[in-house]
């Protein structure tokens, strides 16, 4: 049995209570899931700038009406820090999902994302250290990794930020620190490397590559690629990123607690790669569609050239072990987008 089975075992026989901030959100709606179908008490927190009330209504579809009777809805914004003390009360575990995403919103909109990213994670971190939660599991970001040209990317070693969204990625690692060393709060940053799955928004602007190019050739539309699709990337299945929060939230293992993790798969697909890999699937589905070529455009600013993460920490001191691979990801995800965004 393996550290997750083992640990989701244990959480059914003891449920506990969680917050999740961003929950409306792809990666905050999908936690909410596991955690619901796992009997936990789930408090979610979100302002509903990017994330989607459709969401909620998705999870609900999938979990029993006992099951949803366990989670309360708290529409607030963690800038608003009286809200984040409030909703902090009588909670074990924190798993921080709230921010704005995107590198190129960030170039657009800086403040908004230091608001939100900055302000709202601090004030996440007072209202957590005023609770005495056990633990504040946040989500960082590969982007943190930013100009240092090393591969595979090892936790300790990282260059400098190259976009706003970057910077405020790296204010909440140096906050979580000093939490931890100031106030003896206990946490764990999860540097996502690009997450991808069900209920991924693939509109607007700020869409991330997956879901915007699935939706694209579901639609018959052209796609588009930065620069010239030999920037790599780690696609990492939604389904890991659950796995990597459980098990941070409810380590027992002390030298695991007050760490940085790379959650990701350690593969790397280039743009052109991946290109080739959704036509290919959506294609299985749809026959009758033509084959396309991708149009390329200019590379866009704070664009890390290559990105490929060394998870060995994660699997030493959290037992993480990436199920979901690539393919198989993007075959449940168009599973999704199929039904549901065409
Ligand atoms: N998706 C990825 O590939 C990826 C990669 C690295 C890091 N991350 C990080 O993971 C987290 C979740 O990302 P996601 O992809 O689910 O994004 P998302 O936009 O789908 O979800 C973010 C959620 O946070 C909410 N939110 C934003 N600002 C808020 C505020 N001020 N107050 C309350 N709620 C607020 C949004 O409404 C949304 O529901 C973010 O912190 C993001 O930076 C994501």
């Amino acid at each position: 049995m393996s550290n997750y089975e083992k640990l989701k075992a244990q959480l059914e026989s003891a449920p506990k209570t969680w917050l999740v901030t961003g929950v409306a959100g792809f990666i905050g709606s999908n936690l909410l899931e596991a955690l619901l179908k796992l009997g936990q008490r789930v408090i979610g927190l979100d302002n509903f700038s990017t994330g989607k009330r459709e969401n909620l209504v998705q999870v609900r579809a999938l979990v029993t009406s006992q099951q949803w009777a366990n989670f309360r809805l708290v529409e607030a914004d963690i800038c608003d820090a009286a809200a984040c003390i409030e909703v902090c009360k009588g909670v074990d575990f924190v798993l921080h999902q709230a921010a704005l995403g995107s590198v190129p919103r960030s170039f657009d909109d800086p403040l908004g994302t230091h608001r939100s990213n900055v302000t709202g994670f601090i004030n996440m971190l007072e209202a957590a250290r005023r609770a005495g939660v056990a633990r504040f599991v946040y989500a960082s970001s590969s982007a943190v990794y930013g100009d240092d040209p090393g591969l595979p990317k090892r936790e300790d070693k990282i260059g400098r930020p190259l976009s706003p969204y970057a910077a405020t990625k790296l204010m909440n690692e140096i906050y979580a620190g000093v939490y931890a060393r100031a106030f003896g709060l206990h946490t764990i940053g999860l540097r996502y490397f690009n997450v991808f799955g069900r209920w991924q928004d693939p509109e607007g602007p700020y869409a991330a590559v997956i879901p915007r190019w699935v939706a694209a050739m579901f639609r018959g539309e052209p796609v588009y690629i930065y620069g010239d699709g030999e920037t790599s990337r780690d696609f990492c299945h939604v389904e890991n990123v659950v796995q990597a929060n459980l098990l941070a939230a409810a380590t027992t293992n002390p030298e695991a607690v007050n760490q940085i993790y790379n959650v990701a798969v350690g593969e790397r697909t280039t743009l052109n790669e991946l290109f080739q890999i959704i036509s290919r699937l959506v294609r299985k589905r749809c026959p009758g569609l033509p084959e396309q070529r991708p149009i390329y455009r200019d590379f866009r600013p704070g664009d890390v050239r290559h990105s490929l993460a060394d998870i060995s920490k994660a699997r030493l001191l959290l037992g993480y072990e990436p199920v979901y691979r690539l393919e198989h990801g993007l075959e449940l995800a168009l599973d999704w987008y199929a039904q549901n965004v065409v």
